[in-house]
């Protein structure tokens, strides 16, 4: 048995292809290079949709749609939420908010849980900084909007193109996590909003989508680039994983770390990135690679898309605590293209356990039935 499903192939799919030993990922074709910093990620969930719904999903239609689902999605908030909410991990908040969208199959569904994905978690920021929630602007990108109605002004056309970036570049990513917890409740029947909600709880664990948070956390606690080795020597001797390093998948550098090295790149070209925090960042990565190849000889532990996450938006202003709500805005995208395309197979997903506990009658019961 395969605790893990390593190897396990459960889908087809025609959605990403992640070549683990090329270290290459593919979107219904387009591979990774081809779209992150050339395509919007309108157009990304055009491509990854198109297909899956009873009308058509046509790139130029996603922009305005998106935007009034944004509206839409804005309408929702209900000011006295905000204390309670606030309180909550955004993620945790996301989650309760997520919870109250109707349930459907429908493209209109659709983009109803990707506006409201990025809406929600702009909101919640708002609320945990102390203000209100803003006002969509239903014409404005949607990369852009989310940026805006988070940091309560208007993000630079570099900051709205970094985030771009990186929502097309977490859009889909095979068969992880997360997608497969939203295949499984799409394979039952349930709605795109289900499937939604539990794709996000999968998400935010540690070992997936919550490690960006922890890498600022190591970087702050490790401080300057000489202190680097020691520190991450240590935290390995306590047997800690370093987050940002390390997948199940890629056994060579995952390309999205590149994708959004390029994009951190081009922010602090624009004097968006402090050069002494991407220094010492890069000072990390080459000793965490040094370390980990030195102690897993066997076994290549590259960097993961989650390093340069963490970088990229703090970058952007957002916080860190935040960073897994800002994943599923992305991702979102992915967890519905998947959700449709398993719903459509017609076929329920229900593999098998192997039991290992005891026999009938090998066990004392802990209280006697009682007669009727
Ligand atoms: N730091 C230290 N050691 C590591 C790391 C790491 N980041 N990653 C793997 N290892 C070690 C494991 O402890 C294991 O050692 P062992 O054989 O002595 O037990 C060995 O390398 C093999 O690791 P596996 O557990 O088989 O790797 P797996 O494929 O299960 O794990 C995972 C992948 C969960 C991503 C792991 O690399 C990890 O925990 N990384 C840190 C967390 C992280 O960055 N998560 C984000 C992943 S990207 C995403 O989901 C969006």
């Amino acid at each position: 048995m395969n605790e893990g499903l390593e190897g396990v192939v459960a889908a087809r799919t025609v959605l990403s292809d992640v070549d683990g030993a090329a270290g290459r990922l593919v979107l219904r074709g387009q591979s990774l290079d081809a779209l992150a910093g050339r395509w919007r990620f309108e157009q990304v969930l055009a491509l990854l949709w198109d297909g899956f719904f009873d009308v058509p999903v046509e790139a130029h239609a996603m922009p305005p749609a998106l935007g009034r689902a944004r509206l839409e999605a804005a309408a929702l908030l209900r000011p006295e939420d905000a204390q309670a909410l606030a309180a909550l991990a955004p993620v945790d908040a996301l989650r309760a908010l997520l919870a109250r969208l109707p349930d459907g199959d429908d493209l209109p569904t659709a983009l109803r849980l990707v506006a409201a994905t990025g809406v929600f978690t702009a909101a919640v920021l708002r609320w945990r900084a102390g203000g209100s929630a803003l006002a969509p602007q239903a014409d404005a990108p949607h990369a852009a909007d989310v940026l805006r109605l988070a940091q309560g002004r208007a993000p630079t056309a570099q900051q709205a193109a970094a985030l771009d970036t990186y929502l097309v570049t977490v859009a889909d990513h095979g068969l992880n996590a997360s997608t497969f917890a939203a295949r499984v409740v799409a394979s039952t029947g349930a709605g795109l909003a289900s499937a939604v909600l539990v794709g996000l709880s999968a998400l935010k664990g540690p070992l997936h989508g919550g490690a960006p948070g922890p890498v600022l956390d190591m970087l702050d606690a490790i401080g300057s680039a000489d202190a680097a080795d020691d520190w991450l020597q240590a935290a390995l001797d306590r047997g800690e994983r370093l987050m940002g390093f390390g997948h199940r998948i890629y056994r060579v550098r995952d390309p999205r770390a590149d994708a959004l090295k390029g994009a951190l790149r081009q922010l602090a070209a624009a004097g968006g990135v402090g050069g002494e925090r991407l220094a010492l960042a890069e000072a990390v990565e080459r000793a965490a690679l040094a370390s980990l190849q030195a102690r897993k000889p066997g076994r290549v532990l590259e960097t993961n898309v989650e390093f340069y996450t963490a970088l990229l938006l703090e970058a952007l202003g957002l916080p860190r605590e935040a960073f897994t709500a800002v994943f599923a805005m992305g991702r979102v995208g992915g967890w519905i293209a998947h959700a449709r395309e398993q719903a459509r197979t017609g076929r329920l997903i229900r593999p098998q356990s192997l039991y290992v506990g005891p026999a009938p009658g090998s066990v004392r019961a802990v209280a006697e039935p009682q007669p009727a």
